[in-house]
């Protein structure tokens, strides 16, 4: 299925869709955006090497590849921004939305949606993204300790799968072309949407809990935090960890 510029291809059982782009990539050719998404994953995955579990048939999972594109390598991070931008917007019309950084998306401390961003490099630029959203849209019941939500918890409503997915795919297309098209970067959008950004607040890093002011993000994404004795240190995605 074809609308406004985005290929759809759903699967029942399959994988991961990130998997399965990686296997389109290699096979076909992919030229413009293109969403594989699927009822169930048997090997979800996802950041930092976890896996992503799912209720088959509730939530969103989806892998969205981009068009060929040529963006440099060291920007990288403006395309996760922009990515995790679109998502919560299609999510801030029905509650209040806060990202996690680097991507988490949460609903008041709580985790509705997980982004793993796969860019393919071709020497010094991005030549492909591969986007994988994993958001929970009906599933009411989660394993102890996960500390999730979805939009039904939220909203005490059933909503269409398939409607998200095409809500999600839309503002992400919009996003991506709009920054490869201007170059203009939403690096202040992005902060004032991270949870604790411009607060002090408890971290952990090499087994010690210290407080800490998130003041920014680096050209490469690393969380940039500003100790109490005003040092600044810049902390890679498995290196830190936000105490709540
Ligand atoms: C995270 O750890 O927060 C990122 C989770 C990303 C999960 C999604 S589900 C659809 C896509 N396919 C995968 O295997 N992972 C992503």
């Amino acid at each position: 299925m074809r609308k406004r510029g985005i290929e759809y291809r759903h699967f029942s059982a399959i994988d991961s869709t990130n998997a399965m782009a990686s296997r389109f990539l290699a096979g076909e050719v992919v030229s413009e955006y293109l969403v594989l998404s699927t009822d169930t994953q048997s090997e979800g995955r996802g950041q930092v090497g976890t896996t992503w579990q799912d209720v088959p048939g509730e939530n969103l999972l989806m892998t969205m590849i981009s068009p060929p594109i040529s963006w440099p390598s060291r920007r990288v991070f403006e395309l996760n921004m922009v990515l995790s931008l679109a998502v919560r917007e299609v999510l801030q019309v029905y509650f209040p939305v806060q990202l996690k950084w680097p991507n988490d998306v949460l609903i008041q401390e709580r985790k509705i949606a997980g982004i793993l961003i796969e860019p393919i490099h071709r020497g010094s630029y991005v030549q492909r993204l591969v986007i994988g959203i994993g958001l929970n849209v009906n599933q009411t019941e989660f394993e102890s300790g996960l500390n999730a939500t979805s939009m039904k918890m939220e909203l005490n409503e059933h909503l269409s799968v398939m409607q998200v997915k095409e809500e999600v795919s839309q503002k992400m297309k919009d996003a991506l072309d709009t920054l490869l098209a201007t170059g203009k970067s939403t690096k202040s959008n992005y902060l004032s949407a991270c949870l604790g950004y411009g607060e002090v607040c408890s971290y952990e890093a090499d087994g010690q809990i210290f407080p800490a002011e998130f003041i920014d993000v680096d050209e490469i994404g690393r969380q940039i935090l500003q100790l109490e004795s005003g040092e600044k240190r810049t902390f890679d995605l498995k290196e830190v960890r936000r105490v709540f």
